[in-house]
C-alpha cells in the first residue's frame, strides 16, 4: 500500500476521480460524501481499496468522524478537500452567501486546523484543497465564491509559511483548477473546459511533488499567470468589455 488517502467530497466530479485514481495507483482511499448511494457504488467498484465515510462536513460532528477514521486508519498520508459550492447570484443573496460560506470556509478552515494539528503531532503529512482559479480575482457570476476560493488560497499559504517556521515536514497544497467538466461548471461563457480524468491526472502528479500550489490544466498556467499580474485597471476595462457584448 502506497499510503492512506481521505478526501472530503469524493462522491462525484473531481473528488471521485481522485479517489479513483488513488486507488488505482495503490493507496487505501477513504472517500466520503452525504450521497451514500454514490459512496457505495464507489466502493463497489474498488472492493479490496475503498472503504467510505457518509457525512456532511458542515455538521457538528464532522471532525469526530474524521477522527474515527484517523483512529481506523492508524496514519494519515494526504488528505484531500475536495468539497465545495457555486452558486451563481447576480444580486446579493444571504441564504445562498450562507451555503456557501459554511461549506468552502467554515467547514474547511475547522479541517484544516484540525488535520494541521494532527500532521504536527504525527511529525508529518499533506493537506490538499481544490480551490479554483476563480481565487485569483474577483468574478460576477458568484462573488462570495470567488471570495471563499481566495479565503482558500490564503490560508493554506499561511499554513505553508507556519509549518515552515516549524521546520516540519508537512505541506499544504492548493490546487487551482480552471473550469473542469462537472456538474459544478455551470454557468454561460464557459471554456476551456476541461476532461475530469486528465484534471485529475495532473493534480496527481502536483500532489505527488508535493507542490505548494498548482494551477491545472496546463492551458490554464498562462491565463492563470495573465489574470493574477493584470493591472486592475486593464482587468476592470477588460470586464466591462464582455459586459457590454
Ligand atoms: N468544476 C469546475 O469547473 C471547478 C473549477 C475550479 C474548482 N472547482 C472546485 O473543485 C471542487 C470539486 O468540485 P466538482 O467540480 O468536482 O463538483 P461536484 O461534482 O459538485 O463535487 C462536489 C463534491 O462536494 C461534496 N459536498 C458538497 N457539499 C458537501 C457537504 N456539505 N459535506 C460533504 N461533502 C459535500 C459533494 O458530495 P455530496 O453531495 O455527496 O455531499 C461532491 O462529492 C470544488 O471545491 C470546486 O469549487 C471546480
Amino acid at each position: 500500500m502506497n499510503g492512506n488517502v481521505i478526501i472530503i467530497g469524493a462522491t462525484s466530479g473531481i473528488g471521485k476521480n481522485l479517489a479513483l485514481l488513488f486507488a488505482e495507483k495503490g493507496y487505501h482511499v477513504v472517500a466520503t460524501g452525504r450521497r451514500k448511494n454514490l459512496l457505495d457504488e464507489l466502493a463497489k467498484e474498488n472492493q479490496n481499496i475503498v472503504s467510505t465515510s457518509c457525512f456532511d462536513i458542515t455538521s457538528e460532528n464532522a471532525l469526530k468522524k474524521i477522527d474515527d477514521i484517523i483512529l481506523s486508519l492508524g496514519k494519515v498520508d494526504i488528505f484531500i478537500y475536495c468539497a465545495g459550492i457555486a452558486i451563481l447570484t447576480t444580486y446579493p443573496d444571504w441564504s445562498s452567501d450562507q451555503q456557501m460560506i459554511r461549506l468552502n470556509i467554515e467547514a474547511f478552515t475547522k479541517c484544516s486546523g484540525f488535520m494541521f494539528n494532527y500532521f504536527l503531532q504525527q511529525g508529518y503529512g499533506q493537506m490538499v484543497v481544490i480551490s479554483s482559479i476563480a481565487a485569483l480575482r474577483g468574478g460576477g457570476s458568484a462573488p462570495v465564491y470567488n471570495a471563499s476560493k481566495a479565503f482558500q488560497s490564503h490560508l493554506f499559504e499561511s499554513f505553508n509559511i507556519q509549518a515552515l517556521q516549524k521546520n516540519k515536514n508537512i505541506v499544504f497544497t492548493d490546487i487551482k483548477p480552471g473550469y473542469v467538466d462537472t456538474k459544478m461548471a455551470v454557468g454561460e461563457n464557459k471554456f476551456w473546459v476541461m476532461p475530469v480524468e486528465k484534471t485529475c491526472e495532473q493534480i496527481y502528479k502536483a500532489i505527488l511533488h508535493r507542490k505548494r500550489e498548482a494551477v491545472v490544466t496546463n492551458r490554464w498556467k498562462m491565463a492563470a499567470f495573465i489574470l493574477k499580474f493584470l493591472p486592475g485597471f486593464l482587468f476592470f476595462r477588460l470586464v466591462k468589455k464582455n459586459a457590454n457584448h
